[in-house]
């Protein structure tokens, strides 16, 4: 029985599931679950650039236990939206890009852990870098940045398709606070317009916080994994393709969601009118039809680009450089040096998420 949205935590090689399905079923009809799945590059590709793919809606049923907080967000955020609406919430997330200050990766990583000891990466770093990179980039202070970071892991579920209750009741507890804190930080930073593109400015700068915590929470662990695997480390550049290639190779968000509007054919296969399909990106990357020995990690591969890791079409991810740049940052930073790491346990458990890869725990102990 085919069952495509299987929990990470229970698959200890997905890779080798994605193979058979490109092999054996590349466009599948999964009954169980009423969606379909695409597995190939090619089809992946195409189901991201179609006119007729769009944003799953919040599902219905969570919409009355959402608060007013919850909902504007919801309502706002360019990764939630389709056209028409989507082209004013993406020119907001692109004008908050343009302001953002740079940050670097190594410099935040020293102010997460001491030079040496042991930690488990997960908690002490990746779980709060990327979004600390965020925050310093609008030059939140201090505290502000402390609140934010305490509270935007339960605001991050507003993405799911389902919600549990008790998500649901996490992300209501903090929506006002950090949309709060978002709109007092911009007034500072003085980007202009009207007071309706103010409020997509900030709805999309919490926006940017949540989509940065799980996928850069990933990247950063699974290219720390791969790091420690090499024969020797990479040098300058080295680091950027570190982090460009685990995109490919082993990719934090796995796949992502769309509604057909009317019917679509992938793969040969005729898709009708209002399927969910899951475009599996993982899958797409270890595609042999456009990745050269696939199953390989590659530092000199030269058509990185072409990944799916970061999405493609209306809805590729806007910060695929910011991320790579800040990956790359902080783990030449922290393996460059000459320091010694040690993998405390090298079985590495994933947490139990069907749309991302992302380890529970990596226990490390480091030399400085
Ligand atoms: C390794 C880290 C990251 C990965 C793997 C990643 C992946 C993705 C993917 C796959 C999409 C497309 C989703 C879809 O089409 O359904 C996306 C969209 C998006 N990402 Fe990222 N992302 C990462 C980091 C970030 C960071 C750090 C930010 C913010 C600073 C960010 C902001 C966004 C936004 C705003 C969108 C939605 C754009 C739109 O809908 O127009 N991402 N990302």
């Amino acid at each position: 029985m085919i069952n495509t949205l299987f929990l990470q935590s229970e698959v200890a090689d997905p890779y080798a599931l994605y193979a058979e399905m490109r092999k054996n079923s590349p466009v599948c009809h999964d009954r169980e679950n009423g969606i379909w799945a695409v597995y190939t590059h090619a089809a992946c590709r195409q189901i991201l650039a179609s006119d007729m793919a769009r944003i799953p809606p919040q599902s219905p049923a969570s919409l009355p236990s959402m608060n007013a907080s919850a909902l504007t967000l919801a309502d706002g955020f360019a990764r939630l939206a389709n056209p028409p609406r989507h082209a004013a919430r993406r020119d907001a997330v692109m004008r908050l890009f343009a302001s953002m200050r740079p940050v670097d990766g190594g410099r935040l990583l020293a102010e997460l852990i001491p030079a040496s000891g042991e930690c488990d990466w997960v908690a002490a770093v990746a779980r709060k870098l990327p979004a600390l990179a965020v925050l310093r980039a609008f030059g939140f202070s201090d505290s502000d940045a402390a609140t934010v970071l305490d509270n935007i892991e339960r605001l991050t579920k507003i993405m799911l398709p389902n919600k549990t209750a008790q998500q649901m009741d996490g992300i209501n507890a903090v929506a006002e606070s950090i949309l709060a804190l978002c709109e007092r930080q911009l007034a500072r930073v003085r980007l202009d317009g009207g007071a309706q593109e103010r409020g997509l400015l900030a709805v999309n700068l919490v926006g940017l916080l949540v989509q940065s915590v799980d996928a850069g929470r990933g990247l950063l662990c699974n290219a720390l994994l791969q790091a420690l695997r090499l024969p020797a480390l990479p040098q300058g550049e080295g680091w950027q393709r570190l982090a460009v290639e685990t995109m490919r190779y082993d990719p934090p968000i796995q796949n992502t969601r769309r509604v057909l509007s009317a019917a679509v054919e992938a793969g040969g296969i005729a898709l009708p009118e209002g399927a969910v399909v899951l475009v599996v990106l993982a899958s797409a990357n270890r595609d042999e039809a456009v990745f050269a020995d696939a199953g390989s990690f590659s530092l000199q591969r030269g058509n990185n680009a072409d990944q799916l890791g970061f999405g493609a079409g209306a809805h590729a991810c806007p910060a695929h450089r910011f991320t790579a740049e800040l990956a790359a940052g902080a783990l030449a930073a922290f393996l460059g040096e000459g320091r010694r790491v040690e993998l405390l346990r090298p079985d590495i458990v994933y947490e139990p998420m069907v749309n991302a890869r992302l380890p529970r725990e990596i226990l490390l102990r480091y030399s400085s």
